[in-house]
């Protein structure tokens, strides 16, 4: 999977089937969220992994009774580390680049999981005393969002996102470009459509392949009684 398929084709997961996450998978999604730019190299962040029953209810109840949560078999709650930032950065770090360079790792560790067939949600509606409780989060850090991971359950839709011409600007705010596409010499919406249609085909052709081997065991089943 290419970078493009990987950020056109990830969507927010809030079904999960009940099948564990292996370890090695959450290592690369943890490694991800450590490869992310982050300002000054300061990597002002700490992940920590929740994968017990007990305490993925008790995030869930933090996160205002968000209970899909839950079927999650893995939570990473990401925690931003503000004070460390602002002895460099004053309170431009604290405030804005210490949460900008957790989200930096967030969005590396959402295209991990979905780079590696896992699907994940970002939360970030929760009580931050509860999730501090919950997690034993000392004054030092601050919980900026808690990741939900797990094999996804059946298809999510896509929201949909508004056109890229009345969120771009050239110049200066406000400079709209007449054509988008003409101008960039590509139009998005064939992107979308190219990937699209390339997923639908290789699923088309492993169902083919699935089939053609349940053919080839049903013959030797049969030939097998013959004899
Ligand atoms: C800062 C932030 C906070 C979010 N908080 C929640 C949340 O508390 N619960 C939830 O279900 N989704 C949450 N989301 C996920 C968004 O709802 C989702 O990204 C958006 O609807 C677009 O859908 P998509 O991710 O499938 O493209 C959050 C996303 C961001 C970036």
């Amino acid at each position: 999977m290419d970078v493009f398929e990987c950020i056109f084709t990830r969507r927010s997961v809030r079904k999960f089937l009940e099948v564990p996450v292996e370890w090695d998978k959450i290592g690369y999604i943890l490694e991800a969220g450590r490869a992310a730019p982050s300002a000054g190299n300061l990597q002002s962040w700490k992940f920590i992994v929740c994968t017990s029953g007990n305490q993925r209810k008790a995030l869930a109840e933090a996160s205002l009774g968000q209970s899909w949560m839950e079927k999650a078999p893995v939570h990473i709650v990401v925690c931003s580390e503000p004070k460390k930032v602002e002895m460099f950065y004053g309170i431009r770090g604290e405030r804005l680049y210490s949460v900008q360079n957790t989200a930096a790792a967030v969005m590396n560790m959402l295209l991990a999981a979905q780079a590696q067939g896992i699907g994940g949600c970002w939360v970030g509606a929760f009580d931050e005393d509860m999730v501090k409780r919950t997690c034993g989060i000392p004054e030092i850090g601050r919980p900026q969002a808690i990741l939900c991971f797990g094999y996804p359950e059946g298809k999510t839709k896509d929201p949909g996102r508004t056109a890229l011409y009345t969120v771009t600007f050239v110049s200066s705010y406000h400079g709209r470009i007449a054509d988008m596409n003409k101008m960039m010499g590509y139009p998005s919406h064939k992107l979308r459509k190219a990937i699209s249609s390339g997923k639908e085909a290789l699923e088309k052709s492993s169902s083919a392949l699935d089939k053609l081997i349940d053919t080839g065991k049903k013959l030797t089943q049969r030939k097998k009684k013959n004899k």
